[in-house]
C-alpha cells in the first residue's frame, strides 16, 4: 500500500518540477486535489471500500501525501507569484509611457536662426554682459552723462558706473575695440528697461544689433545688409523702406518699416491702415562713435542698426501679447 502512495508522490514531484507558471500550480492542484475527482482526493475516497483492519496504515499513508502535495503546492505558488512580480519589474518589452521632451523657447530659437544669417555672411558673433559699464551702453554712443536720450532709455543702474545694458549696441564699441576693419559684428540678447509689463511692453526684452566698419561703407551697404536680412527672416517678397531717425549714434539715421506681412501692404488692423510696420533703427556709424573708440573715422566708416527680437516673434508667430514669451506657461510654449 505504502509502495502504491510513493508512486504517487514520486509522480506529483516529476509533475511539480514542471510547474513554473502560477497557470501550472493551478492545474496542478486541481488535478491533485479537486474535490470531486483530484488524483489524492479519490485515493481518499478508496479508504470506505477497505477492509477494517487495512484503513488505519492506508488512512495514514494518503494523509501523508495529502499533507505533503498541500505542503509543495503552497510552496510552489509563493515562488511562482515572487517569480511573476520580478518578470513583471522587468519587463523590457512592455511599451514605455509617453513623456513631455523639451524644445527651444521661440525666442531663443529665432535668436540663433538671425545668428545664423549673419555667420553665413561672415559676421562674428558676439556674446556680450547683460551688466554692462555705462561707457559701453552710454558714453562710447556719443550719450553722455546729461544727454536727453538717456532718459527715453529709462535705465536699471547697478551702483555708480554698472548698468542693465538698455540696448545691445554696445556691441559696437566691444567690436571696433577688439577688431581692425574690416569688421562685421552682430550680437544678440536681453536688454532692460524701466517699462511696464502689459500687451506690448515688457522691462526685459531681446535685440540684435548689427556693425559693419570698412573703407567706403555707405548707406546702399545698409540697405543691402537689412534687404537680404529681412527676405530671410520673414519671406523674399518683403519690401522695406527709410524714414529719417534720430540715434545719437548714427547720422544719417533712420526708422525702418516693412510691407505688413499681414496684407502685403495693402493696409490692415495690425498695420493700422497704413501698409508699413516699425520694425528697427538703424544709420551709419557716428563719425565720434569710430573715434571714440579708435577707428580713423577720414578712412573709415559704418553702418549699424539694431532691432527688437520679441516684436519679430509677435509678427512671425501671430502672438498678441508680449507676455506670453516670458510666463513659462507650457500651453503657450509646446505650440512652437
Ligand atoms: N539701439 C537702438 C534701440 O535700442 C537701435 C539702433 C541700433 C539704432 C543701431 C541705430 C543703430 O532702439
Amino acid at each position: 500500500m505504502d509502495g502504491a502512495m510513493d508512486d504517487l508522490r514520486e509522480q506529483f514531484e516529476a509533475e511539480a518540477r514542471a510547474a513554473g507558471s502560477l497557470e501550472a500550480c493551478k492545474s496542478l492542484r486541481d488535478r491533485w486535489l479537486a474535490r470531486e475527482s483530484g488524483i489524492v482526493t479519490l485515493q481518499i475516497k478508496r479508504l470506505r471500500e477497505l477492509p477494517k483492519e487495512e484503513r488505519p496504515a492506508y488512512g495514514q499513508a494518503v494523509n501523508r501525501l495529502r499533507d505533503h502535495v498541500e505542503r509543495r503546492l503552497e510552496e510552489l505558488f509563493a515562488k511562482a507569484k515572487a517569480a511573476a512580480a520580478t518578470a513583471e519589474f522587468l519587463d523590457v518589452t512592455r511599451p514605455g509611457f509617453p513623456y513631455a521632451v523639451g524644445h527651444e523657447h521661440p525666442i531663443r530659437r529665432l535668436q540663433f536662426e538671425i545668428e545664423r544669417i549673419f555667420v553665413a555672411m561672415g559676421f562674428r558673433v558676439f556674446d556680450l554682459p547683460e551688466i554692462e559699464e555705462e561707457y559701453y551702453n552710454f558714453e562710447a554712443l556719443n550719450m553722455p552723462r546729461d544727454h536727453p536720450a538717456r532718459d527715453a532709455q529709462d535705465t536699471f543702474y547697478l551702483g555708480a558706473s554698472k548698468l542693465l545694458r538698455t540696448h545691445c549696441s554696445s556691441v559696437q564699441v566691444h567690436a571696433m575695440e577688439c577688431m581692425k576693419p574690416p569688421i562685421r559684428a552682430v550680437s544678440t540678447g536681453k536688454v532692460y528697461r524701466r517699462d511696464p509689463f502689459d500687451a506690448t511692453h515688457s522691462p526685459m526684452f531681446y535685440q540684435v544689433d548689427v556693425l559693419a566698419v570698412d573703407e567706403g561703407i555707405h548707406m546702399g551697404h545698409l540697405k543691402g545688409n537689412l534687404d537680404f536680412f529681412l527676405r530671410q527672416l520673414f519671406r523674399p517678397d518683403i519690401r522695406m523702406r527709410f524714414r529719417p531717425g534720430f540715434f545719437p549714434f548714427v547720422e544719417p539715421g533712420a526708422e525702418v518699416d516693412i510691407s505688413c506681412i499681414f496684407c502685403d501692404g495693402a493696409g490692415c488692423g495690425k498695420c493700422k491702415g497704413s501698409g508699413w510696420i516699425e520694425i528697427l533703427g538703424a544709420g551709419m556709424v557716428h563719425p565720434k562713435v569710430l573715434r571714440m573708440s579708435g577707428i580713423d573715422d577720414a578712412r573709415y566708416s559704418g553702418f549699424a542698426w539694431g532691432m527688437g527680437i520679441d516684436r519679430v516673434a509677435i509678427l512671425k508667430y501671430g502672438v498678441n501679447d508680449i507676455r506670453h514669451f516670458f510666463e513659462s506657461d507650457l500651453r503657450f510654449l509646446s505650440q512652437f
